[in-house]
């Protein structure tokens, strides 16, 4: 059985999540980096002009970085991300 735990993090909230969860119950971890990396002004979340908030209402694809090898291995995926 072998699972997986990918997240993104904008702020380290997550992160600290998905690594403990992950370390708990023994999952290999995956981080989701955007190639364009997150302002401080791009994830203010109450502004609606703000980047995070054109990508979510205008439904936008983010290109991230790196793959995740040998995804075909992988019983269970868990996905973090800020909500
Ligand atoms: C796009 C976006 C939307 C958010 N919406 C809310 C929200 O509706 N209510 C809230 O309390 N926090 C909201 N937040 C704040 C995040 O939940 C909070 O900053 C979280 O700790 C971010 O996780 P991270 O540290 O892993 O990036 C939002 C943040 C982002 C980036």
């Amino acid at each position: 059985m072998s699972t997986l735990v990918a997240y993104f993090s904008a702020e380290g909230t997550t992160k600290r999540v998905a690594e403990g969860f992950a370390s708990e119950i023994g999952a290999d971890i995956f981080e989701i980096v955007p190639e364009q990396p997150y302002t401080v002004a791009d994830i203010r979340w109450t502004n609606p002009l703000s980047r995070c908030n054109k990508e979510k209402f205008g439904k936008k694809d983010v290109p991230v970085m790196g793959k995740v090898a040998d995804f075909e291995k992988y019983d269970t995926v868990y996905i973090g991300f800020p909500i």
